[in-house]
């Protein structure tokens, strides 16, 4: 077994032993495939972990940027009783389908999936003094990641966590992108923001994405 194979069949082995979905989310990946969006949905793997941090951290508000159909919305709802999710996705189609999944779900908890580009919606937000959010994730274009964060910053307290999916870019030297390689520039851009921002703590753990084990890596921050 080469590593790939390895880190595969450790993908395979944790979601088989500790991941279990609700019908929800199976409900919803089949509606999302039959709508044809694409399969860019978080692993089983981290959407266990969303929902568990919500556990842990026990947020009102949570602001999720990046919606598609709704999968990691779930995840992050599952244990959110009370509580207040506002997605933002940038497309119709996809806020459309991500809006049926989630009235498809009995869930305990109030979610507005809202059509807008999020660094637009971010500014509106700020300028209405929006109530702080509590828990945030990232999971929209990541060349905009860096831009992101410059705005919700603003709408965070201390205490508040920001999550950052894919932060590990599929190629190059890991640290060190190729030059002309904006999509990975903008990413290690983003590792430096959160690395080095005084009111972040954060760290970046590894995770494995898609069939074939590549590694991968999710941000934590914790604002101070
Ligand atoms: C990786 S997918 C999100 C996956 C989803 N979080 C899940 O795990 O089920 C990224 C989504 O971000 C959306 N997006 C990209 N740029 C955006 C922007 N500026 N504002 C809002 N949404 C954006 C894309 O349309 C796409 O649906």
């Amino acid at each position: 077994m080469n590593i790939l194979q390895r880190t595969a069949f450790i993908k395979k082995y944790i979601e088989k032993t500790f991941v279990i979905q609700t019908q929800a989310h199976a409900k919803a990946l089949l509606h999302n495939r039959s709508q044809r969006l694409p399969n860019i949905y978080v692993s089983p793997m981290l959407g266990k972990l969303l929902s568990m941090l919500v556990q842990i951290q026990r947020p009102q508000r949570v602001l999720e940027i990046g919606t598609l159909g709704g999968y990691s919305t779930l995840w992050i709802a599952k244990h959110l009783k009370g509580g207040y999710i506002l997605s933002v996705e940038l497309y119709k189609h996809h806020q459309e389908i991500a809006s049926e999944n989630i009235m498809a779900s009995c869930l305990d908890c109030h979610v507005d999936v809202v059509c807008a580009n999020a660094l637009d919606y971010l500014t509106q937000l700020q300028e209405k003094g929006a109530t702080p959010f509590d828990y945030i994730f990232i999971d929209g274009n990541k060349r905009e990641y860096l831009d992101y964060l410059e705005k919700v910053l603003p709408l965070t307290r201390k205490g508040s966590i920001i999550i950052s999916d894919n932060l590990i870019p599929k190629r190059g030297n890991v640290g060190y992108p190729q030059k002309g390689d904006v999509n990975a520039q903008a990413i290690y851009d983003f590792h430096k923001a959160i690395a080095n921002h005084p009111k972040l703590e954060s760290i970046i753990f590894p995770t494995i994405v898609g069939q074939n084990g590549r590694i991968d890596g999710c941000g934590l921050s914790i604002v101070q």
